[in-house]
C-alpha cells in the first residue's frame, strides 16, 4: 500500500505550504511586514498545480474509482470528496484573483486576500482530514491485494507517467524552492 503513504506525504507537503501562507499573511497583518510577492506567487503556483493536476487526479482515477466498485456504501463519501475536488478549482481561482488585486491595489486589498487564504486553507484541511480519517481506512479495509497493485503501480508512474514519481519529483523541487525563499521559521530563506 505505497499509495497510502504517498497520499499522506502529499497531504503533509500541501499542509506545510498552506501553513506557510497563513504565517505570511499573519506577519503582514499583525506585524506590518512587507509582502514578498515572489514567495506568495511560488506558493500559489504550488497549491494551484499540485492538488489540481497531480494529487486529486490520482485519488479520483484510482482510489475513488476502485473503492466505489468494492464498497458501494462509500458512494456518499466519494461524491462529497469528488465535489470538493471540483469546488477546489473555483476556490483557487478566487485566491489567485485576491492575490492579483492585492499586488495591484496595495494594502486596501489585503484583508480580502487574507480572508481568501484563510478560507482556502480551512477548506483544504477539512478535505484532507476526511480523506485520512474516513476514506483511507475504508480503502484499507475493502480493497484487495490486486487493487493495491494497480493503484501503487499507477502512483509510482508505471502506468500513468503524468501522475507518477517523476512528475512528483518536479513538485518536490518546487516545494524546495518555496522552502529556500521563505524566511524562518517557515523556511530557510533570508530573514525579513
Ligand atoms: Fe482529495
Ligand atoms: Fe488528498
Amino acid at each position: 500500500m505505497k499509495a497510502i503513504s504517498i497520499i499522506r506525504d502529499e497531504h503533509r507537503s500541501l499542509a506545510a505550504v498552506l501553513h506557510g501562507m497563513l504565517y505570511l499573511v499573519r506577519e503582514i497583518g499583525e506585524r506590518g511586514k512587507k509582502p514578498d510577492f515572489r514567495l506568495l506567487a511560488a506558493m500559489m503556483y504550488y497549491i494551484d498545480t499540485f492538488p489540481e493536476r497531480f494529487h486529486h487526479p490520482k485519488e479520483d482515477r484510482y482510489l475513488f474509482r476502485i473503492l466505489g466498485l468494492r464498497h458501494p456504501a462509500a458512494g456518499g463519501l466519494l461524491r462529497r470528496l469528488d465535489a470538493e475536488h471540483r469546488a477546489g478549482t473555483e476556490k483557487i481561482r478566487a485566491l489567485e484573483q485576491a492575490l492579483a488585486r492585492y499586488q495591484a491595489g496595495g494594502p486596501a486589498e489585503f484583508s480580502n486576500f487574507r480572508t481568501a487564504v484563510e478560507a482556502y486553507a480551512q477548506f483544504h484541511w477539512d478535505h484532507m482530514r476526511v480523506e485520512e480519517t474516513e476514506l483511507l481506512p475504508l480503502a484499507e479495509k475493502y480493497l484487495t491485494a490486486a487493487d493495491w497493485l494497480e493503484i501503487d503501480t499507477a502512483f509510482l508512474g508505471h502506468t500513468d507517467p503524468l501522475l507518477g514519481a517523476e512528475v512528483g519529483a518536479r513538485y518536490d523541487t518546487l516545494f524546495s524552492r518555496i522552502v529556500n525563499l521563505a524566511p524562518p521559521p517557515i523556511g530557510l530563506g533570508p530573514e525579513t
